[in-house]
């Protein structure tokens, strides 16, 4: 069976600048990643010349200001080239979505000298970027984090260790967060620490279920100075700036779910117009047919909660409550989508003959990642109680 090449829905809503880089994004994909696609995955291979190659096709940088070396298209554009780029590698949509945390952190909180040094180099994907505020001990309590930055004349010291870091050993530039006061969001500041930082070392990475072209790595820091310069705003600031990255983080993880989805639906899709039982296309049974079109509802309703969240950021309105709704949504749609499509295919779907046990091992993790469904759930029914208390 060939590979599918089915455009998504009419998708009225992009214009003709969207739908012509949502080609470029399709074609970039294909012709970087899907090679070796099959083997990476078997073999949790990350190639960090593929992010230099997006990024010099513009990928890497869709929202940074182009005075920054970016496109400077803002999120809605982000969103499309995430989701084509998913299509073809989920993988690696959530290295150009991490590659982007600092991007984002760095154009909301850095002064010129941080952004001048860091942003052209990760806009246009010749540096990595990684985002280190998980520990061990602190996952979906991120206030509580451990880490310490301690200031020491004109340095601050860093110790402590960050647990699940995409990129983990292949950065170049760190944001993390660290306590430079006491317990709490308030005791939390942002530093830019860069990845061949003396006493900066990398331990455990994860073998994971999915996701395995991505790496996921335990990143270690034993006596780290950097020089004051690298504190991201004010101390203390630092639970905002992880916050505020995580509210467009998640646009982007709904973003990359949605490439999942459309990826997942293509594949069974065709195979369900081709395969034949009894006489006929096994579309043609109600019971698979019916399954597709729940597939395609929950991927289209996932795209448009996706597309108001980066649409409200970009026309600068709040957007972290409709964010935490489209990574709730896309994500959950991820995962049902994809095991359906496995479903459609029966045993070939179960194979690795086919990409569609990739894609729902790949989906799973969209439900824990930037926060788990039940953090944007918690996120949501506060500005849910918020709202009601003022009624
Ligand atoms: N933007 C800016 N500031 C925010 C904010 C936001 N979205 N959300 C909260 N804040 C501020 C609050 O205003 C408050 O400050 P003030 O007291 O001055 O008002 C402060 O932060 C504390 O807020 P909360 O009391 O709401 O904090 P909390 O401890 O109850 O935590 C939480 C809230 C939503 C559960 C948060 O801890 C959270 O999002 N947890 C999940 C963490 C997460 O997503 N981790 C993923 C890590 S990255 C990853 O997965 C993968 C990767 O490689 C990138």
């Amino acid at each position: 069976m060939s590979a599918p090449t089915a455009t998504p829905l009419a998708t009225f809503e992009l214009d003709e600048d969207l739908l012509t880089l949502q080609q470029a994004a399709r074609d970039a994909a294909t012709s970087v990643l899907a090679g070796t696609l099959k083997e990476d995955d078997e073999q949790e291979r990350f190639r960090k010349e593929y992010i230099h190659a997006l990024g010099e096709l513009g990928l890497c940088g869709v929202p940074t200001p182009e005075r920054w070396g970016g496109l400077g298209l803002g999120y809605r554009p982000y969103t499309v080239v995430l989701e084509e780029i998913a299509r073809v590698s989920a993988s690696y949509a959530v290295s150009v979505a991490v590659t982007g945390l600092p991007q984002m952190i760095l154009v909301n909180f850095g002064d010129d000298a941080q952004r001048e040094r860091w942003l052209p180099g990760l806009a246009s994907g010749e540096l990595l970027g990684a985002f280190a505020l998980s520990e061990p001990w602190s996952g979906s309590d991120a206030a509580s984090l451990r880490a310490t930055a301690v200031k020491d004349g004109g340095d601050y010291v860093l110790n402590g260790t960050k647990f699940w870091i995409t990129h983990g050993g292949y950065a170049d530039l760190y944001v993390v967060m660290a306590r430079t006061g006491g317990p709490g969001p308030k005791g939390v500041s942002a530093f830019l620490v860069e990845g061949d930082a003396k006493g900066l070392s990398f331990a455990k990475k994860e073998e994971k279920m999915g996701m395995r072209a991505s790496p996921t790595v335990e990143v270690v820091m034993e006596d780290v100075r950097v020089p004051a310069s690298s504190l991201l705003g004010a101390e203390g600031t630092g639970f905002q700036v992880a916050m505020s990255a995580l509210d467009s983080g998640r646009i982007t993880i709904g973003a990359v779910s949605v490439g999942l989805c459309q990826a997942a639906l293509d594949v069974s899709g065709q195979y369900a117009t081709q395969r034949r039982q009894f006489g006929q296309a096994i579309v043609d049974f109600q019971g698979v047919g019916f399954m597709l079109a729940d597939m395609a509802c929950k991927t289209e309703a996932a795209r448009l909660l996706v597309h108001k969240a980066a649409g409200l950021k970009d026309a600068g309105r709040a957007y972290s409550e409709v964010a935490a709704m489209a990574k709730c949504v896309a994500t959950d749609a991820a995962m049902a989508v994809t095991q359906d499509a496995v479903q459609v295919m029966g045993g070939y779907g179960y194979t690795r003959e086919y990409p569609v046990e990739r894609y729902m091992r790949d989906a799973k993790v969209m439900q824990i990642v930037e926060g788990t469904n039940q953090v944007q759930r918690l996120v949501i029914s506060r500005h849910l109680k918020r709202r009601y208390e003022q009624a």
